[in-house]
């Protein structure tokens, strides 16, 4: 199997993978993240662009939100695929890297010095944050029928609101930053979320001076 067609296969794999997840984690975060990822790694020239290819169309098939928390099922079934579509050069590689992108979600340290994790990291957390994060946040909170904001809610670990989770998490994001573009874009896109939290507290003001 030549180059293209390993990735045009990967692609269908994932499409079919991601086709009952929610719409936050859909076939187009995977599109963007790609995106994204090539795009800092075009700046940053650090990682194998074939095996950042891959790591980034299979970084959310084993997603245990999505597997019923079957996430080892979720990995033997990206090791089989890899196998049979001519990867297992390299597979090894692939599963550590997707391992250590979900393990950092849960604050698990992994090896953090492997160049394609670190650009698919950024592209990930970039993701989250800007228009099409603020986005993603609420239409995942719709999904779970959260509250968009709970005035006086304490924000420092797990909010119920969709606006509570921009303290836990969103704003923290540009700070987590891997590299030098990841972090020039996460700029600007953390200051979308602060205009976005201006615009919102004010307008949940209205009329109600000094609330
Ligand atoms: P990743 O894209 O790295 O897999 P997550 O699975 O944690 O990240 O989250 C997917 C999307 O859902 C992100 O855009 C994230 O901000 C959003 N999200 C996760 N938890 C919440 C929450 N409690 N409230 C609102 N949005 C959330
Ligand atoms: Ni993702």
């Amino acid at each position: 199997m030549n180059t293209n067609r390993k990735i045009i296969v990967t692609e269908n794999f994932v499409k079919d993978k991601m086709k009952d997840y929610d719409s936050g984690h859909d076939w187009w975060h995977i599109e963007r993240v790609r995106k994204i990822a090539h795009y800092i790694n075009s700046e940053e020239k650090i990682a194998d662009t074939f095996i950042l290819e891959i790591a980034c169309l299979l970084h959310d098939t084993a997603d245990s939100k999505f597997a019923n928390g079957k996430m080892e099922l979720g990995y033997s079934e990206i090791s089989d695929f890899l196998d049979k579509s001519g990867m297992s050069e390299i597979r090894d590689h692939i599963i550590e890297i997707i391992s250590n992108v979900s393990f950092s979600k849960i604050n698990k340290t992994g090896n953090l010095t492997d160049p394609v994790l670190l650009v698919l990291q950024d592209a990930d957390k970039l993701d989250a944050i800007g228009a099409i994060g603020i986005a993603r946040a609420f239409n995942y909170g719709g999904f779970r029928n959260n509250p968009i904001y709970i005035p006086g809610e304490n924000t420092e670990g797990n909010s119920k609101s969709t606006i509570g989770h921009f303290y836990d998490k969103l704003l923290k994001l540009k700070d987590m930053m891997n590299t030098k573009t990841g972090l020039s874009i996460a700029f600007e896109r953390h200051q979308v979320l602060l205009n976005f939290l201006d615009q919102f507290y004010s307008e949940w003001k209205f009329g109600m001076k000094g609330v």
